[in-house]
């Protein structure tokens, strides 16, 4: 989820493009880069770090003056945080530079088609092979649009490119596939960003690009086609948000931005997993079939909704793989002395990757001899850099301290991480897996879905203000969405809140239920196993008890219907992936009570997004 500028016009581009840089740094900050064209040649520079870094590299050896440049700030996926992989990348000749957002799925195949023709390339990134490609499309004699159509009809994937000709000193060219991308419409010059937030400052006048198409901006014009070079149109629009909302989308919050964010962050999550033949391809996970056939044990650790998501993981390890999971508090994991070999995979969750207790805790996994996998969102931070192996969760930056995004993510990556390891186990059939996959990659439209209600979980926040406890039942995998659910109560709301496993209801929990306590109910999808079944009793005797019981039940369900105060359907989804679309009603609910009760719903109180103490 990187930044993308691009600007042709009079003004100084370099300071239009450091600008908006600087506007879009929430979208990642691995690195910054920017080039400029000056006669006949490309004039570029980037740097590993924050913004301030390339500025201050810019500082202290001057870019030539230019009117039409392109930068970048790195959210990285392919390829560590450092300069090399920084953008922008040049192509073979250097006429062309390119800056990139998103992942492209068959870059290793082009990459490959690419070097048998003798092109060096200098990064591990997939951006670079694409910069080489357009550039090879140019050598043809074509404009740089043509250029870039032809180049975008071989690449698959998700991708916004924006890219400049050395030759061309008047169009900056750029084109979108699932990867966000809006032109600034402005008088003797124009814009391209990421999101408004890039130009908001210049022009309020935009123009929102349709799937599949390319875009040229010239001094005078704006020229819309499709990958085939088809003429095509965009979406003109008046911008009337002011730059924070600009860059929380319109949001409130950036927290709420997230949980808007979750369709597209589930797709990315799952891009580029499976290759040609179908089979899945985890290009980050440098354990080797053999190592991994060996584990007869896995143990997973993480803290907070790391941890939840770490329970949902057992749940389909140990179903898809039939290897016995351990899910562990990072925090409490090396002080009980715990049973480590050679043959345990230990499994680090970790959104920021700098989590203290999980560092400590996969240390003490290495020294004792064991695999460690780390499955993370953010590239080149430290957990996954002394991991043997990692999946990285491609959410993009998470900005709000309490997780939503991040769990997501995480929940896909567990998933992966299960199919992957039964494809090497042998433990699942390959039409399985794919099925399995294609489920996975039906989820954000479900997802969706269920985020096109948020109004009615926004008017049950409105009628439970002021209530000072709320529980949360689930089972099997339902049962880490509750206890995420009253976690994002407690750390935003600051009230009482509690999850349960259903079935402990009437061993304990069952003597809080008084008149009128609002209990969420997330209820399995009816299925062979009476989980269903078991889930309606347990609503049964908590309603009888005076409970007011708020249920996320699937489509179809009317089994649930005479026992549900208030009835949130669900997609109708497999069970051990309900936690993808049962959590975020609960994400919803927490959020909007919080804003209501007037809390800073981005920095709750006494919280941080990322605890590097123990
Ligand atoms: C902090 C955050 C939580 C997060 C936990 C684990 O406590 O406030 O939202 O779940 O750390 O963080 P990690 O980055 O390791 O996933």
């Amino acid at each position: 989820m990187c930044g993308i500028v691009g600007y042709v016009g009079m003004r100084s581009a370099q300071d239009v493009v450091i600008e908006g840089l600087r506007r879009l740094e929430y979208r990642g900050y691995d690195s910054a880069g920017i080039a400029l064209v000056d006669h006949g040649t490309i004039a570029s520079d980037k740097k590993s770090g924050k913004l301030a870094n390339l500025e201050k590299a810019i500082e202290e050896s001057p870019l030539p003056a230019s009117t039409i440049g392109i930068g970048h700030t790195r959210w990285a996926t392919h390829g560590a945080p450092t300069d090399r992989n920084a953008h922008p990348h040049l192509g073979r000749e250097q006429r062309l530079a390119l800056v990139h957002n998103g992942i492209i799925e068959n870059f290793a195949e082009i990459r490959a088609e690419l070097e048998a023709e003798s092109h060096e390339l200098l990064s591990e990134t997939d951006t670079e092979v694409a910069a080489h490609l357009i550039e090879r499309e140019l050598d043809k004699g074509v404009d740089l649009t043509v250029a870039m159509q032809a180049a975008c009809r071989q690449m698959e994937g998700a991708f916004t490119l924006v890219a400049v000709d050395s030759q061309d000193p008047d169009r900056v060219v750029a084109a979108r596939r699932n990867s966000p991308l809006v032109v600034g419409l402005g008088e003797g010059e124009n814009f391209l960003g990421s999101d408004v937030a890039a130009f908001i400052e210049h022009t309020r006048e935009a123009l929102e690009l349709g799937q599949d198409q390319v875009v040229t901006i010239t001094r005078d014009g704006v020229a819309v086609s499709t990958f085939d070079g088809e003429p095509a149109e965009g979406t003109r629009y008046h911008v009337d948000w002011d730059l924070s909302a600009a860059e929380k989308d319109g949001h409130d919050w950036f927290m709420r931005k997230e949980i808007f964010e979750q369709p597209r962050a589930v797709a990315d999550s799952l891009l580029g997993r499976r290759d040609a033949s179908g089979r899945l391809q985890l290009d980050e996970v440098r354990l080797s079939d053999e190592d991994l056939r060996e584990i007869d044990k896995v143990i997973v650790i993480a803290c907070g909704t790391s941890f939840y998501a770490g329970m949902v993981a057992k749940y389909a390890i140990e179903h898809w793989c039939r290897v016995p999971v351990e899910v562990e508090l990072a925090s409490e994991f090396r002080y009980r002395d715990p049973i480590l070999t050679q043959r345990t995979l230990v499994v680090a969750i970790s959104q920021s990757g700098e989590t203290a207790d999980t560092l400590q805790a996969i240390r003490h996994a290495r020294s004792q001899g064991s695999k460690v996998l780390a499955i993370c969102n953010t590239n080149g931070s430290t957990i996954p850099r002394e991991s043997d192996a990692v999946i990285y969760t491609h959410a993009g930056p998470e900005i709000g301290v309490a997780s939503t995004k991040g769990f997501l993510t995480q929940l896909v990556a567990c998933y992966l991480l299960g199919l992957y390891f039964a494809q090497v186990k042998g433990t699942r059939f390959g039409d399985e897996i794919n099925q399995i996959m294609d489920q996975l990659e039906e989820m954000p439209a479900h997802i969706d879905t269920v985020l096109s209600h948020a109004d009615e979980v926004y008017a049950m926040a409105k009628e439970y203000l002021g209530t000072p406890s709320v529980l949360f039942l689930g089972r099997h995998a339902g049962y880490p969405v509750a206890l995420e659910g009253a976690l994002k109560l407690k750390e935003l709301a600051y009230i009482h809140a509690e999850g349960f496993a259903a079935g402990e209801l009437k061993h304990g929990p069952i003597a809080l239920v008084d008149n009128g306590l609002p209990i969420w109910c997330i209820v399995p999808p009816r299925g062979r196993d009476q989980l269903h079944e078991k889930m309606v009793s347990g609503i049964q005797e908590v309603r009888a008890r005076g409970a007011r019981t708020i249920c996320l039940a699937e489509e179809g369900d009317t089994a649930i219907e005479p026992y549900a105060d208030v009835l949130i359907r669900l997609p109708k989804v497999p069970v051990l992936l309900q936690p993808l679309v049962a959590t975020v009603p609960l994400q919803l609910f927490a959020c909007e009570l919080a804003t209501l009760m007037g809390h800073d719903v981005d920095m709750p109180r006494n919280l941080a997004k990322s605890v590097t103490v123990e």
